[in-house]
């Protein structure tokens, strides 16, 4: 009797413990992980058991998992060449105290981690909070295994892949062999010896990320710097081994290595409850590796895309016209050094800027601080006639090529400058050129010269002979209405839209009824190039419909094929485009319709303020910054905006911000500098110093009239309008003295600031800072913008003062103003 209670008991307690299995993280000798079973780490983030890939059937593999994303986010399999054919596989010690899978009725070894491990003592293996699966022996204080050392395709936090100096061994990241099969694919991932990561295909190279430079990988276009990814290079003279390692902040990455050759960085979306693709490479042509073969450069966008580098030519060159460029290009003169005779010019240096660096350089390391600076740089690179090119990076020091140059891709922002070594007579005839080209400018400048005194004489007449014009053309509308003229005309253009075209074009009738003849009822802004109104189609649909009210120097055919790359940009942060109507002197474009009219309306109004809290303006914010990344890096026309601006960004019922006029600079600013006049040029208060000083305009210039915007958002006041008398500081002054008094909240729009996060408003804060600093260089790109206010991170860069937030003082201001009402372009400049 009372042994049959025992055995009750006993059993019970069996049961409990295999029960038990299943919310432990810890695999002992005597306890085995059935099919079924999972083990979770402590934290509950990472979840370890059985599973299916795919859409394959009836093979089972050991694998870990987010515990939250289940096994579509697999990150590492045991054994991945060897599937259990069924569901009768089970994890567990075995009697060496190694972890095995064992299968089968026969309890056949699968797999095991095979490590030597002391005898007769006892192991036993833990699924940490890292997701890494740890053997601990009772014999050691060691680690005897863990699944980090033996990585499949994704890279985690806390991971020390690498190259074993001592050994010489490298470990690698390597793909699946498909969506559905976990075996080892043809795609491998590691360090090289001269710190850069390589990505290959079997073993040739597929992808290489440039050097490192402490921040950043060189080759990685817009990398952002190490402060967000917490990228670190590990002591390798010291530890005697290469690897690189991260942290992660507040959100979630990893780094997966597609089973079709992909490296992708996904970060975890907390408030979309999904893994956001961050970054992929090799996506482009020219980001794989020397697609253009030794000493070709390859640019993104051009066609062909490859051309050969400065004084080389094609090796082969029918190969090189049917667009093979595997042979190549080859030097086309000798180098002064490489001749016998010692007559004729001295070699020299070809600047190229904006570079992904060539592969393998002679590294020469910073012996004495003098090494690297850029004449000695040079100095070395012409005494040795094997040298090609030489470049000096920060972060790095001189950097000197003696091979053929491998790999180089021109970057359509970043990059380092290269310098390529020429023969004497290759840049004598770069001379003649330049001196040509000198020519040609003072030239034009003397025409220009000319033209704006003319233009100044004669300005009054012209402004006379516009005023003509509109008349004439409220005649010319008035007889359309009564609907003789133009019908032919709207047939044909309506034929050429059938013909394949892809921009619609409206017919003016159309447009002109729908907006019940341009009635002033229906006008819903005046912007930058004409007036907007409400239009409302047959069908009921609403859209909105721009009068462009200004020439664009350019013929008809360009204006439609420039609407028609416009039209292309589609983005859920970009008002669309819907079609155009070129007729007679009229060029209209037709925009999809945004109830909620502009941003401007809502931050700056005293009423509507409140409708917009703190987590809408964040997203606001957000959503601008997309788009503006859409419109820089994404897009295939890589457009500026140039006169980004709150009343420039439109909101949808869901108040998703939408910029509008985008694009439109392409068509008004460039052809346009001679005359001045209706240079469309952005919008006071939103101009960065460069742009009002210089004209020069960048990517970088859409940055600080983000970060004004940015800033006018967080605080409800126009940065054009506002004054502190009181204090006497404009809007971005004031952000940086409460920046810098530690008392952000106070910058806050006061209906709203009881409400929001002290955090992200000091984020906020922050970025808008970075955005408006003088120097274009500092600023950040609109990636690292985006990255900084999605991290949660709170270790962003200090920003450094701006210049425009002092100009307090009298002189300073009006020397401003006085430059810009120096140029015509004054009335137009400021904002309306
Ligand atoms: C997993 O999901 C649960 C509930 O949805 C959540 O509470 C928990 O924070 C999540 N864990 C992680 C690591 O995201
Ligand atoms: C699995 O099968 C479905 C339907 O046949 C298919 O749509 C899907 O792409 C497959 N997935 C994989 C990973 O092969
Ligand atoms: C292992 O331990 C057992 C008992 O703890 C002992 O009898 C046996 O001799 C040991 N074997 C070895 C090889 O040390
Ligand atoms: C395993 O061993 C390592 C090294 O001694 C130790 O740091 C770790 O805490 C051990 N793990 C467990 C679960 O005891
Ligand atoms: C891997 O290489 C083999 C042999 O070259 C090829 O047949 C297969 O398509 C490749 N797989 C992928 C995913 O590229
Ligand atoms: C993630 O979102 C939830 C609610 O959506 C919030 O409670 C939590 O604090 C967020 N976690 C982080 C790390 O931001
Ligand atoms: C220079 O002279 C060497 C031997 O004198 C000869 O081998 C070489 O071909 C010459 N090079 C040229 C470019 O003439
Ligand atoms: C010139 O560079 C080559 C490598 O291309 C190197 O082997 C050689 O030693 C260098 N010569 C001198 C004089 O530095
Ligand atoms: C992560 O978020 C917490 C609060 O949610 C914050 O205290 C901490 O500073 C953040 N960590 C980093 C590195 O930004």
């Amino acid at each position: 009797m009372s042994f049959s209670f025992f055995s009750v008991i006993t059993v019970l307690l069996a049961l409990l413990m295999i029960s038990s299995v299943e919310a432990t993280d810890t695999i002992s000798p005597n306890q085995a992980l059935r099919d079924g079973e999972t083990l979770v780490s402590a934290g509950s983030i990472f979840e370890l058991g059985f599973f299916t890939p795919g859409n394959s059937t009836n093979r089972r593999y050991v694998g870990i998992w987010y515990y939250n994303f289940s096994t579509s986010t697999v990150l590492w399999v045991a054994n991945r060449e060897t599937p259990v054919p069924d569901r009768s596989g089970t994890l567990s010690i075995g009697t060496d105290g190694n972890l095995v899978i064992l299968a089968g009725e026969d309890k056949t070894t699968i797999w095991s981690s095979d490590v030597s491990l002391p005898s007769n003592t006892s192991s036993f293996a833990t699924l940490s909070d890292s997701g890494n699966l740890v053997l601990n022996n009772s014999g050691s204080n060691s680690v005897m295994w863990q699944s980090f050392d033996h990585p499949t395709d994704t890279y985690l936090p806390g991971m020390k892949v690498g190259l074993d100096l001592r050994t010489n061994k490298n470990q690698f990241f390597t793909s699946w062999k498909s969506e559905d099969d976990p075996a080892q694919g043809n795609f491998s991932m590691g360090i090289d010896p001269s710190t850069q990561i390589f990505l290959w295909e079997g073993t040739k190279p597929r992808w290489r990320s440039g050097r490192w430079n402490s921040q950043v990988f060189i080759g990685i276009q817009d990398m952002v710097p190490t402060y967000i990814y917490g990228f670190k290079l590990s002591n390798f003279e010291q530890e005697q081994k290469m690897y690189f390692y991260y942290t992660e902040f507040n959100s979630s990455h990893r780094y997966v290595l597609t089973w079709d050759g992909i490296e992708k960085h996904l970060i975890w979306k907390n408030d979309t409850q999904t893994w956001d693709l961050f970054w992929a490479q090799p996506v482009t042509d020219c980001e794989h590796y020397n697609k253009c073969g030794m000493n070709g450069a390859c640019t993104d966008g051009n066609t062909p895309i490859c051309a050969c580098l400065k004084g080389y030519e094609p090796v082969n060159d029918e190969e090189w016209s049917r667009g093979d460029w595997s042979s190549g290009c080859a030097k086309r003169t000798l180098f002064q050094c490489e001749r016998n005779n010692s007559q004729g010019e001295a070699d020299g240096f070809w600047k190229m800027e904006g570079v992904k660096l060539p592969d393998l350089s002679y590294w020469y390391v910073n012996v004495n601080a003098n090494a690297n600076d850029e004449s000695s740089c040079q100095q070395t690179c012409l005494s040795n006639c094997s040298c090609r090119a030489y470049s000096v990076v920060s972060g790095i020091g001189c950097l000197i090529w003696g091979t053929e140059l491998l790999d180089v891709h021109m970057f359509s922002s970043g990059g380092e400058d290269l310098y390529l070594r020429l023969a004497g007579s290759e840049l004598e005839n770069q001379k003649k050129l330049a001196a040509f080209v000198i020519v040609i400018i003072v030239l034009v400048v003397i025409l220009a010269l000319g033209g704006t005194y003319l233009f100044w004489r004669y300005r009054s007449k012209i402004k006379g002979f516009i005023k003509l014009r509109k008349q004439t053309l409220l005649v010319d509308q008035s007889r359309n209405r009564e609907g003789t003229a133009d019908i032919s005309i709207t047939t044909e253009i309506g034929h050429e839209a059938n013909d394949g075209q892809e921009l619609p074009l409206l017919s003016f009738d159309t447009i002109a009824a729908s907006t019940a003849n341009f009635s002033y009822l229906n006008l819903l802004g005046e912007g930058g190039f004409g007036p907007v109104y409400k239009g409302t189609l047959p069908d009921g649909n609403e859209i909105a419909v721009k009068r462009l009210s200004r020439s664009s120097g350019q013929g008809l055919e360009e204006f439609k094929n420039e609407i028609i790359l416009i039209a292309k940009l589609q983005h859920r942060n970009l008002v669309r485009l819907l079609g155009c109507c070129l007729q007679r002197e009229e060029k209209i474009l037709v925009y999809e319709y945004m109830p909620n009219r502009s941003l401007d309306a809502f931050i700056f109004d005293s009423a509507k303020k409140g409708v917009l809290d703190w987590k809408k303006r964040y997203d606001i914010i957000e959503g601008i910054a997309r788009g503006l990344l859409y419109l820089h890096r994404d897009s295939r026309l890589r457009v500026i905006h140039r006169d980004l601006k709150a009343s420039n960004i439109l909101l949808d019922e869901e108040m998703n911000p939408k910029i509008s006029d985008f694009g439109l600079a392409r068509i008004f600013g460039n052809d346009d500098k001679e005359t001045n006049t209706k240079r469309v040029a952005g919008t006071y208060g939103y101009m960065s110093p460069e742009y009002a000083m210089n004209g020069v305009f960048s990517v970088k210039s859409d940055v600080y009239s983000f970060g004004v915007l940015l800033l006018e958002i967080v605080s409800g006041k126009r940065n054009s309008k506002y004054y502190n008398t009181e204090l006497s500081m404009n809007l971005l002054a004031y952000a940086w003295k409460l920046w810098n008094e530690d008392n952000v909240m106070e910058f806050v729009e006061p209906t709203i600031r009881d409400k929001c996060s002290r955090r992200e408003v000091f984020r906020c804060v922050n970025v808008g800072l970075l955005c408006v600093q003088d120097r274009a260089n500092d600023r950040p790109t609109m990636s690292s913008v985006i990255l900084m206010l999605e991290s949660g991170t709170s270790n962003h860069p200090l920003p450094r003062q701006p210049t425009f937030a002092v100009d307090t003082s009298e002189t300073d201001s009006s020397s401003f103003d006085l430059r810009l009402k120096n140029s015509d372009s004054i009335t137009m400049l400021t904002g309306r």
